[in-house]
This record gives C-alpha cells, structure tokens and sequence, in this order.
C-alpha cells in the first residue's frame, strides 16, 4: 500500500516539473540581466538557493505574515505557476503527495525548515543535516523546486499561502513541541 503511493508520487514528480517550466518563466520574467544583479545586499533578491547557502541554519525567517490577504494569493498564484499543486494539491491539502496543511511536518514546522525543504529538496536538505521527524501516509522525494523557483521573495509569498491554508492543532502550526521524540504512533 505504502509503495503504491510513492509510485504515484514520483509520477507527479516528472509531469509537474514539466508543465511547471513554461508557466513560471512566463510569469516572473523580467529582464534576466536585473535578476543577476550581484549585490548581497539583504534587501536584495535571490534564488531561494542562494538564500538559503548565504543564511546560517536556524535563521531564515518570512518576511510576509499570512494575515496578509495580497501576499497570499499572490503566493497561491506562484504555487499554482510553479506547479506544487501537482504533486501536494490546489490548496496544499494533498493529492498524490503529503499534505501541507496538517500538523504533521515532516522536517519541522519553522520557516527555516520550510524554505530549506523547498529549496533544496528532501535529499539535499537530509545531506545538510536536517533528519526526518515524522512521517505523513504517502513518503517520497519532495524535488528540489529551488531550481524552478526564481526568487527567495517568490518562495516565502508561497510559503505564506501554505501557512494560511493550515487547518492542523494551533500548537503545532510552526512545528509540534511533542513531535520531535516520538516518531511513530
Ligand atoms: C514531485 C512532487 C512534488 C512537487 C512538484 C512539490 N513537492 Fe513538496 N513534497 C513532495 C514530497 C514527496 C514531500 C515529502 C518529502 C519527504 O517525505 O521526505 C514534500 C514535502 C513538502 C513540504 C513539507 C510538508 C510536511 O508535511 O512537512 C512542503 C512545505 C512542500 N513540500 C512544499 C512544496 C512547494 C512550495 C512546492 C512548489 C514550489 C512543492 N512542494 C512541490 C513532493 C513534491
């Protein structure tokens, strides 16, 4: 049973990473020379895997809240052009992936965690460290969407819409304090 869903969720990795490519070049495509800009300045744009490279583990922090009407349905737009919903669903509540909207967090809750996993994917993020903590009923590789993802800014709007759309205990929205021991139940 277990293995039938990580055989529909790596079919999900090939098609959304496919159909994801046209969509989001289209949409955040200003000029490729701006988005080069070298400055490291903080205030200035980077890809989520930059960011995540040039920011000490444990620090990453959204800059959006997710009371903010604007910036979550913006976020909701870029899930939906950079084709997460085709693995986790429309509104992030599963579908052939885990959903991201419960209390279960497989790496963690924390921003942090969050923008790494997304950034790096599940195996680059266990390489620097990160451990499985918990476990949703479909398990797979989550890919390393920091390569279709253009900016640092995109991915925390993103993450901004996950966090609205999260129906899980109110305790464990940004991690569950019981989580990190028990990893079964
Ligand atoms: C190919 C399918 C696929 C795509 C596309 C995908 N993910 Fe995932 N995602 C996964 C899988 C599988 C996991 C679970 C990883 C694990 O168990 O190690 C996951 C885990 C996650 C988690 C952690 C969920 C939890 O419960 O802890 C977040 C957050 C997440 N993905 C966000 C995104 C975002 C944002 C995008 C789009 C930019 C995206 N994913 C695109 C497959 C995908």
């Amino acid at each position: 049973m277990l293995r039938k869903a990580m055989a529909a969720c790596a079919v999900g990795l090939v098609s959304s990473l496919t159909y994801a490519q046209p969509p989001a070049a289209g949409a955040a495509a200003p000029a490729p020379a701006s988005a080069a800009a070298p400055a490291a300045a903080s205030g200035a744009k980077m890809t989520p895997v930059q960011r995540a490279d040039a920011t000490p583990q444990g620090q990453l922090k959204n800059p959006y809240q997710d009371t903010d009407a604007a910036v979550v349905a913006a976020g909701q737009q870029l899930y939906l052009n950079y084709g997460c919903n085709g693995c986790h669903g429309g509104t992030g509540g599963g579908g052939m992936c885990p959903p991201l909207t419960n209390d279960i967090w497989v790496y963690g809750g924390d921003d942090d965690t969050l923008f790494r996993l997304v950034a790096y994917g599940s195996q680059i993020l266990q390489s620097k460290g990160y451990s499985r903590k918990a476990q949703e009923n479909v398990v797979g590789p989550m890919p390393q969407m920091g390569l279709v993802v253009q900016t640092d800014d995109d991915l925390w709007r993103i993450l901004a819409f996950v966090r609205a759309n999260y129906h899980g205990a109110p305790e464990c929205k940004f991690g569950c304090p019981k989580q990190d021991s028990s990893g079964e139940h």
